[in-house]
Order: structure tokens, then sequence, then C-alpha cells
């Protein structure tokens, strides 16, 4: 059974890179700023490239005018960075095989990412960082399962239900690890809750519209950008959700059309 002292083993494995265990520690500190953040990133080159490329890409809104790491943390905001650093050192530290299967994983949690930042300009009072963030990391749990159980995992990946099959054999599904994970990390509740509630929104009581917001764009980005078959599958749940953020078939097809606009320019900063 995978219970939070598992998930925190994650942090304590040996081969796991000094980059992931400093941004851990640095993650847990309630006190630590984006000084301190921005000195970890800045021991692993690609990272800090990455992170300067994307506070100076126009889809962040900043476009060629950000030159130190610092600035860049200030520009993208806290969140958003953390989001970015987690997602790509816990993917980077997979092995080449396991990277290449999960390479759809992390292109399709970037892309849910952006559907839900494109949802929530017709929802009030849900930031469009927050959703681009939870949905960048709403799969994380997968990877975990895949680094800590990666023999049994593997086997796993065909069957037809995956949390199911998930919650049989570690006790817990993917988005429960997932939330797990990013609240030992000290995300903000918002990002934990949505991420631990994606598959079963309506069972999230305190962050209910933005984990409807996730849910709907992983269910959605199965036809926008097909790729993972056991995941995001359409509920009543969804159903519901449409009618609640009253998303018309004008605001549906507006949400479409700007994802697969922004799917191009995303593929070019989230390559790991
Ligand atoms: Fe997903
Ligand atoms: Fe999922």
């Amino acid at each position: 059974m995978m219970t939070s002292m598992n998930i925190a083993s994650l942090t304590e494995l040996p081969t796991l890179p000094v980059i992931l265990r400093s941004l851990f520690e640095v993650l847990q500190d309630e006190k630590s700023t984006f000084v301190d953040i921005a000195k970890v990133i800045k021991h692993d080159q690609t990272l800090t490239e990455k992170i300067l490329r994307m506070a100076n890409s126009p889809y962040f809104g900043h476009a060629g005018k950000v030159n130190t790491l610092e600035q860049a943390i200030m520009f993208l905001g806290y969140d958003l960075v953390k989001g970015i650093c987690l997602g790509t050192s816990v993917f980077k530290f997979l092995g080449r095989n396991e990277r290449e299967r999960l390479g759809k994983l992390w292109q399709h949690s970037y892309e849910v990412g952006i559907i839900a930042a494109n949802i929530s300009d017709h929802v009030c009072n849900i930031e469009r960082g927050s959703c681009f963030v939870s949905g960048l990391l709403h799969d994380i749990g997968r990877v975990i399962f895949l680094t800590l159980h990666r023999e049994e995992y593997i086997l796993m990946l065909s069957s037809d239900n995956i949390s199911l099959k998930e919650t049989e054999v570690f006790g817990i599904d993917h988005p429960m690890a997932g939330g797990n994970f990013l609240e030992k990390a000290l995300l903000p509740d918002e990002i934990v809750c949505s991420v631990r509630y994606h598959h079963k929104p309506s069972m999230c009581t305190h962050y209910r519209e933005i984990s409807s917001v996730i849910s709907l764009a992983e269910a959605l980005s199965r036809t926008f950008f097909p790729k993972i078959e056991d995941d995001g599958i359409w509920t009543e749940e969804h159903d519901a959700i449409v009618l609640e953020l009253s998303l018309d078939e004008d605001k549906l097809k507006n949400i479409r059309a700007k994802a697969e606009e922004e799917a191009a320019t995303m593929q070019e900063l989230f390559t790991v």
C-alpha cells in the first residue's frame, strides 16, 4: 500500500538528482523566497534556460525583457516556477525508455494546462495561472508510480481502468498520489485539491470550481489532442460541469481553437 510515507521516500532515493532533492528542500521550507529558489535552479543550466525562455515567451506575456532568473521568477510567479521545476525535474529523473514512453504524458500534461487556462477565461473567480499549473501537474502521480514501482506500473499502463487498478495495487490512485506529493511540496491548496480530485471533482469540497475545470480540461483533451487512452474519460460529471460553467458550443469552439494555436508554442517551451 502506498502511504504518504512512500511518497516522501521519493525524495530520499539515492539516485535522485541533486536538483530535485534541493528543490524539494527549498519548496518545503515555508520561509523560502524566490531568491532561494533561484539559487537552486541556477545549479541546473537546462532548467535555468528553460525558465528564462518561458519568461521571455509571448505566451507568458513578457517577450524579450527578462534577463535574470530572479526577474523571471517574479514575472512568471512563484507557483508557475515551482510547477515547471517540479514537473520537468520529476520527468527528467526517469530513464530514457520511460521518458519516451511518458513523453506523451508530458505533452498531455501541458495540453491539459493550456485547455484549463482557456476554460478559465470563461469562468469568474478562477486564476488562469493556477489552472495552467494544475493542468501541467495533474498527472504527476503517474510519474511518481512509475518512479517508485517501475515494473509493476508499466504492466498496469494498458489496463482499462487505471485509477481502479492503481488503488487495488498501491492503495491510492494517481490523482491522490499526485495531490499528496504536491501538498508536501507546499503548493497552494487549490492546486493540490484540483490535482487530487481531477477524476472526481464532485468529491472536492473546498475548491470545487477549479477541480471541475481541470477535470473538464482533461476530458476535453481526449478530443482536442488524443493521447492517453485510459485517462480523462468523459462522464456524467463532465456534462454537469459544462452546464454549471455555462459553456455553450461557441465557447467550447473558442477554447479548442485557442488551445490548438497555443499547443505549438508550448511544445517548443516544454520539451524535456
Ligand atoms: Fe491526464
Ligand atoms: Fe489523470
